[in-house]
């Protein structure tokens, strides 16, 4: 029996066609790893729940962990992010799946405590609201061993289990499968990169000539800075890291405070995983330039202070789907993208599938060594296995048909050796 709850069940067939273009760009999860996890069934027994973004590509992921045995629950990890379609062919194939788009935030955690009434023995999280809900309501799938262990597929969940870890109240094995390298640096870089493609199909506008603000130089923020100037827009970086700031300088953008920003910014994109970029004050707000468009594309919508400009705007007009223009009383028009949530997941359709195939594989095959090595993993941050990150790479490059050289005997011993010097 498949348990769900969709927004629509007839919506399947479409869902199916957007899973059917994910297959092919997913070579690494899709293929290679299917196809060996459908022969040995390395989570046989097992169950699966994840709390992630429900988009074609997390349906290649649910597949390849059904094939390999496992059964699967999934549950949204953003409640507009979710693609109903998707949802609706997924529970058709014997996913089980409690998503929908526009939930609130009750029926969010409604979605999360089905999948963990389940008795996950894995958890597969996006921003980490599933497994602190674990912790504070299903303490006894932890105690009992029945969560054997968990992953976190992004920077902000990735950092809250680090405090979690550093306060001891972290009580499970967790794999912050985003830092690996061939997740953050790849997903975050290329896919939010990216996803300011998102930000002008919301307004549709010309970013070549504007003065794009982007907050943070990270993996995130630093792609999007490539992609914005790649097309031609003046970008200035923002950021509280004095070696990123130095980064982004030597890349060639202009760097300032924010606040110095905000009377001359076209567009603001934030990506910083931090709260409140913009400061949620009525003397901020005025300073912003008349038209701007606010975006964000980090995990939570607190990078920009929606719920303080829902507040002082006078009006609020919708003005297609997530876009609104607010009317502050001055008369001044912001334009607001995706309610400040993940522009790139509510207004598109998230990371292109050849990016997520990497970040699936990797999740994929950490599912198969956490199952290998359940009774030996300890509660805590335990970083993704450098030659399971290797082999994902190795698989990717084979996939697309490029091969790389490899050491020889001389060049190993000569870099791993001290007594070859000048
Ligand atoms: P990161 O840690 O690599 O980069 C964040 C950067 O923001 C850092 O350089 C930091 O110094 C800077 N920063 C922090 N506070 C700031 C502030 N107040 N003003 C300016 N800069 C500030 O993190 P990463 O991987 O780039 O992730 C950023 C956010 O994006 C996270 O919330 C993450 O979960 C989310 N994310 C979103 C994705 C999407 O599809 N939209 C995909 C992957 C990650």
């Amino acid at each position: 029996m498949v348990n769900y709850k969709v927004a629509d069940e007839n919506l399947a067939e479409k869902g199916k066609e957007a899973l059917y273009i994910a297959e092919s760009k997913m070579p690494v999860t899709a293929e290679i790893i299917r196809k060996r996890f459908s022969e040995e069934k390395p989570l046989k027994g097992i169950t699966i729940a994840g709390c992630l973004h429900i988009t074609k590509e997390t349906g290649i992921l649910a597949r390849t962990l059904k094939a390999g045995g496992a059964e699967v629950y999934l549950c949204g990890s953003n409640p507009l992010s979710t693609q109903d379609d998707v949802a609706a062919a997924l529970v058709q194939e014997g996913i089980n799946v409690f998503a929908w788009h526009g939930n609130t935030d009750e029926e969010f955690y409604w979605c999360i405590r089905e999948c963990l009434k389940a008795k996950p023995n894995i958890l597969i999280d996006d921003g980490a609201d599933m497994i602190v809900t674990a912790h504070k309501e299903f303490s006894e799938l932890i105690e009992n061993g029945t969560i054997i262990a968990c992953q976190e597929e992004t920077t902000t969940g990735v950092k809250r289990f680090k405090a979690m870890d550093k306060q001891g109240i972290l009580r499970v094995p967790l794999f912050p499968v985003n830092d690996a390298r061939c997740k953050n640096q790849f997903d975050n870089e290329l896919g939010t990169g990216q996803g300011i493609v998102a930000a002008i199909y919301g307004m549709h506008v010309l970013f070549a000539g504007k003065t794009v603000v982007i907050a943070g130089f990270g993996h995130c923020s630093s792609g999007m800075a490539l992609r914005a100037r790649g097309l031609g827009a003046n970008v200035i970086v923002t950021e509280v890291d004095a070696i990123k700031a130095l980064q982004a300088k030597f890349a060639g953008y202009n760097v300032m405070p924010i606040e110095k920003t905000l009377p001359i910014a076209d567009i603001i994109l934030t990506a910083t995983g931090c709260k409140h970029v913009i400061q949620p004050s009525k003397e901020t707000f005025n300073k912003l330039k008349d038209g701007v468009i606010l975006g964000n594309l980090g995990h939570f919508d607190i990078e920009i202070p929606t719920k303080e400009l829902y507040e002082y705007a006078k009006e609020i007009k919708p003005l297609r789907q997530h876009v609104e223009e607010l009317i502050f009383p001055d008369g001044k028009k912001v334009y607001l993208l995706a309610k400040g949530r993940l522009a790139n997941l509510v207004l598109s359709e998230g990371h292109p599938a050849e990016v997520m195939d990497m970040s699936f594989g990797l999740q994929s095959l950490m599912s198969e060594y956490i199952v290998r090595n359940k009774g030996k993993l300890k509660p805590g941050m335990i970083d993704v296995p450098v030659d399971i990150d290797d082999r994902v790479g190795f698989l990717k490059l084979q996939a697309m048909g490029i091969e790389i050289d490899s050491l020889t005997e001389e060049q190993y011993n000569y870099i791993h050796g001290y007594e070859e010097g000048t």
